[in-house]
This record gives C-alpha cells, sequence and structure tokens, in this order.
C-alpha cells in the first residue's frame, strides 16, 4: 500500500501543483493531508479547489484534517488579526486579506475539517495530526529529546503519527515502539533551500512500513513574485521567506 502524505500547503498552489505531478508518478492508493492548506499564500481559493478534486477523486482514500492556520481563517476576529500583526506583522496582514479573499465555501471548508484522524491499514494503526497528538499547535521539530516527543504521543493509540505544523521534515523511532513521522511543508518549507517537500509511505502487507521524504525543484522566485503581487503590507517580508538562504 502506498500513500502519499502533504501538509502545510499555505495557499501555494505552484507547490501543490508540482506535488500532485510527481504524486501521480508515486500513483498511491491514499493521500493524506496535514493541514495548513490556507493562510500566508498567493491563492488560497485555487488550493481549495484542488483540494475538493482530490477528494472527489480519490474519496475515501483522501483523508485530510485541520491546520492552526486553517482554523485562524475559518475562526477569524477583528482580535485575532491585531494580534497577529503585533507578533508577525506579514502574518497578521495575510490573516486581514485571506479573509477578505477566499471564498465563504471554502472557508466553510476547512472550518468543518477534523482535528485528527486514526486508521489501521495492513495492521499499522495510524494518527494524522497537524502539530502532535495532543495540541494541534504543538512543533514536533528534529533534534528534540525522545522522551519529550513520548509525552506528546503518550495518549495517542497510533503505532505511527503523522505531522506537519514545522515546515521542517524529521522522524523519531521511540522506545515505545511508536514512530513520528514530520512530513515536512509543501508551499513554505523552512529548509534551507526553501524546495517544497512531501512523504512517500509504503506500508507492506505484514505491516512493515518505509518511508522517504521527497524534495521537489520549483521556481521559488516565482512564488516570491505572486507573494509581493498581492500587494498587502509586509508582504515583501513574506516573500523573502520563500527565496533560498
Ligand atoms: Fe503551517
Amino acid at each position: 500500500m502506498k500513500i502519499a502524505v502533504i501538509s502545510d500547503i499555505h495557499a501555494n498552489k505552484m507547490a501543490l501543483d508540482c506535488a500532485l505531478n510527481d504524486i501521480n508518478k508515486f500513483n498511491p492508493d491514499k493521500i493524506f493531508c496535514l493541514g495548513d492548506i490556507i493562510l500566508a499564500g498567493y491563492d488560497p481559493n485555487g488550493v481549495c479547489e484542488e483540494i475538493i478534486k482530490l477528494q472527489d477523486k480519490y474519496r475515501d482514500d483522501f483523508i485530510i484534517i485541520q491546520g492552526n492556520t486553517d482554523k485562524m481563517v475559518a475562526n477569524c476576529t477583528p482580535q485575532l488579526i491585531e494580534k497577529t500583526k503585533e507578533a508577525f506583522p506579514c502574518m497578521g496582514y495575510s490573516l486581514e486579506e485571506d479573509v477578505k479573499i477566499t471564498k465563504k465555501e471554502y472557508i466553510d471548508f476547512v472550518k468543518n475539517l477534523p482535528l485528527n484522524k486514526t486508521i489501521t491499514l495492513n495492521n499499522v494503526t495510524i494518527e494524522l495530526v497537524h502539530g502532535s497528538p495532543r495540541r494541534q499547535d504543538e512543533n514536533i521539530f528534529p533534534n528534540l529529546d525522545p522522551c519529550d516527543i513520548e509525552k506528546m504521543v503518550e495518549n495517542s493509540p497510533a503505532d505511527l503519527i503523522l505531522c506537519g505544523h514545522t515546515h521542517i521534515p524529521c522522524g523519531y523511532s521511540l522506545n515505545s515502539g511508536k514512530t513520528v513521522i514530520n512530513a515536512g511543508s509543501l508551499g513554505r518549507s523552512m529548509m534551507p533551500d526553501c524546495k517544497p517537500v512531501y512523504l512517500q509511505l509504503t506500508i507492506d502487507k505484514y505491516g512493515k512500513f518505509y518511508s522517504e521524504h521527497i524534495k521537489l525543484e520549483y521556481d521559488n522566485k516565482m512564488v516570491a513574485n505572486h507573494i509581493l503581487m498581492r500587494g498587502f503590507k509586509y508582504c515583501e517580508d513574506l516573500a523573502k521567506m520563500y527565496i533560498p538562504r
């Protein structure tokens, strides 16, 4: 069984198109999407439209959960916009604009997504979460103390926990027997090269699983230009995040 795991698209249609092209060649049985499909990109409507097409095509074989930025757009208030502007100006101004440009049907779509999902495939129980099983916005970064990761996943019934949120791919094989894999980010990679990353997961009939993070090539500058063209205050700070360091 082959599964493509995508996360943190952040309204970046070019990254999603690039990944779907590669995923078609992988020819997965299932696609999992771990949330943050919108906020701080350039095409929230185009991304939502494509995600809903995937849902129609794959039906029960497409599973999607809500990320913290989906929730921010869906439950946005003037207070949240001001608070975000103070903490992270380009995100706050992006939020203000994204709420205006995203179609209501897509805001309703992300609003109604589940926080997590658990599924058993070939005897492997998998939990899909955005941050961690205990919190939608908890960070599972590389090089954390495995004892801390154990605490984050101790109440999960799963053998394998799939997460995103940090935009940095990583993985842990824990003493408890659980495995945790962060799929990285398609649309706003925090890796030095800022290239889109997704996960290819294969589970054999004996319940053994293998995974590989796939890095994709695309035109970072073009994405940065799309962000700049949005023109909201501090959008140049957001655009810079797409240029390799
Ligand atoms: Fe994210």
